[in-house]
């Protein structure tokens, strides 16, 4: 007999293979139409995660300095929430959230994803400050009084699917709601950005098409936006902080806020 899985069990299977290293996905997140050419190797892997990651946490860092500094920060509501932590390689600015007081909640369907965050936490240092929640985003949402004052979801929109996407922007967006006299909420979303990877381009000294997603969908900033506002009922600002090139995809590091 062949097990009928609950969309959420078959979520949590997805993610784990996703994330496990083994025979079929030696190279866990890379490029699939790069891994299928043949082009991903161990060499090249380790140093565009880690380029990945580097690129996150200095621009993380910068915006953490520069809220801290803001008025109202000492007395705010000082969490962050992180949504989708994958292999957590580019979650090293946590050590920079946990020095300002900060408390950092992770949540991620998967057992695996969780797993690596927590362990990315405990060489850190930073586990006591720490809570990972193993659970889908839209089952675990609820509105409370006291939003998180920083959300990072990082390639996440682009694994939603279209229906989700909309649903979970509406919620991102009511996150923005800002109590008065606490610096502004702020979310950001590093998100490949479909104007910047619908031409062809040569990566390695290699001309490559342009890229072919597994199963990420590139949304447009408009569009994120677009739902971000109807979630908070109001005018949402959208920045562009920085793009870095993993491989050959190009990503984009969204900044959204409450519109002053
Ligand atoms: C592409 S990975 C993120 C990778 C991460 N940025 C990194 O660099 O390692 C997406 C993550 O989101 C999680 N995820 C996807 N859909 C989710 C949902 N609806 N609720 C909670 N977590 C979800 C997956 O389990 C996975 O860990």
């Amino acid at each position: 007999m062949v097990p009928i899985l609950l969309p959420l069990q078959e979520l949590r299977l997805h993610w784990a293979k996703k994330l496990t290293l083994s025979e079929k996905n030696p190279y866990p997140l890379a490029p699939s139409d790069l891994v299928k050419m043949g082009l991903v190797t161990a060499e090249n892997y380790l140093a565009q995660n880690l380029l990945f990651g580097q690129f996150c946490t200095s621009t993380m860092e910068r915006e953490l300095l520069q809220l801290s500094a803001e008025p109202g920060f000492a007395n705010a509501h000082k969490e962050v929430q992180v949504i989708g932590a994958g292999l957590a390689r580019d979650l090293y600015w946590l050590q920079k959230a946990a020095e300002l007081g900060m408390t950092l909640t992770v949540r991620d369907v998967s057992g695996v994803a969780c797993a690596n965050a927590r362990m990315l936490g405990e060489r850190l240092g930073i586990d006591s400050q720490m809570e990972c929640l193993e659970g889908e985003f839209e089952n675990g949402w609820a509105q409370s009084e006291e939003t998180p004052l920083v959300t990072y979801a990082s390639q996440f929109i682009q694994v939603q699917s279209i229906r989700k996407m909309r649903r979970i922007m509406k919620c991102f967006g009511s996150l923005l709601r800002t109590p008065e006299d606490e610096p502004r909420r702020r979310l950001y979303l590093v998100h490949p950005l479909p104007e910047d990877n619908d031409t062809p381009r040569s990566w390695n000294n290699i001309q490559l098409p342009a890229p072919k997603w597994g199963d990420s969908l590139l949304y447009k900033a408009e569009d994120c936006l677009k739902y971000a506002r109807c979630g908070l009922n109001g005018n949402v600002e959208l920045d562009i902080l920085g793009k870095h090139d993993y491989f050959h995809q190009k990503y984009s590091f969204l900044r959204l806020m409450p519109g002053k």
